[in-house]
């Protein structure tokens, strides 16, 4: 079978669990042939060896288990970077591109900050991006969970910026008790349960549900995060990740209630829903 044929195959399978279903085979394609995506049009009259169509097959057969093809690949573009994933963490979405975006223009507006915090780093995708876009400041990276966290070290390794991040575990702030830090950078779960019961199986049978799902009205760890701060001096801002406009309001007001002066800022996604939240406390 010929690379033509077989993406034409693979594609028409695939219509049945997804809409970008050429695009998928191309990606699984070029996985399976250690290829790029121009290679694979200047040969489309090159036959697969049978190992490498046996291979294929498998791959597609995953995908067609809804399994999401970052996972199969082991790999997701973020901000220009490529990332090590598996099912131990979130794949990294095209909308926390935002926060890096706001992150960067904060510190370029505050000047004198020179800490991060990223509560829930998952992969790394959020410290790492800001890692490599920023000078002189200092970053630390946290997630409840130690796997979680060799994850990401592993994708600070791979991008050379190691010894830039400090990777601490534990509960949103604690890890970070007797740490001064500027700005709070997070993509926490903020789903609400009910969305997460009803999130396509791609996501709902295979990203893990304590990286998505944030309770009944999915501000739980939103919402303990902005309280742990509240406890604290020496936080700037807080720029968060949310779900859409209902969280917003809830935002604006718990923020208001511990720090009266705040001032609140909304970013809209493609989609013109609100995705990013920015409190400036000072
Ligand atoms: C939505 S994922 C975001 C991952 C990554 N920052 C990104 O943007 O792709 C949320 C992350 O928060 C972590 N998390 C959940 N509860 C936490 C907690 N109480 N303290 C710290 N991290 C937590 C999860 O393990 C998960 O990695």
């Amino acid at each position: 079978m010929t690379i033509k044929q077989a993406l034409k195959l693979a594609s028409g399978k695939l219509r049945k669990v997804t809409d970008n279903s050429w695009i998928d085979a191309e990606v699984l394609l070029c996985y399976t042939l250690k290829r790029n995506k121009s290679w694979l049009y200047t040969y489309p009259n090159k036959k697969l060896t049978p190992g490498q169509y046996q291979s294929f097959q498998k791959l597609i057969k995953h995908r067609l288990r809804h399994e999401p093809i970052a996972y199969i690949t082991q790999l997701k573009e973020f901000y220009g970077l490529d990332f090590y994933v598996d099912r131990r963490v979130m794949v990294p979405r095209p909308e926390t591109e935002l926060l890096i975006d706001e992150v960067i223009s904060l510190i370029t507006a505050l000047g004198n900050v020179v800490t991060v915090a990223d509560i829930g780093t998952g992969s790394g995708c959020i410290a790492i991006a800001l890692a490599k876009h920023l000078n002189k400041i200092k970053i630390y990276a946290t997630d409840i969970s130690s796997s979680i966290l060799r994850l990401a070290k592993k994708n600070a390794r791979k991008h050379k910026v190691l010894t830039e991040i400090t990777f601490l575990k534990g509960d949103l702030l604690h890890p970070l008790k007797n740490r001064k830090i500027g700005i709070i950078v997070a993509n926490l779960p903020y789903l609400a349960t009910k969305q997460w019961l009803s999130t396509k199986p791609d996501i709902k049978l295979y990203e893990p549900r304590e990286a998505l799902d944030g309770g009944k009205d999915g501000l739980d760890y939103i919402r303990e995060l902005l309280y742990q701060a509240s406890k604290r001096k020496d936080i700037k801002a807080i720029t968060l990740e949310i779900g859409g406009k209902r969280q917003t309001n809830k935002i604006k007001k718990i923020a208001k209630k511990y720090w009266s002066k705040c001032k609140t800022k909304i970013k809209k996604d493609l989609r013109g829903l609100d995705r990013v939240v920015i409190i400036s406390i000072a």
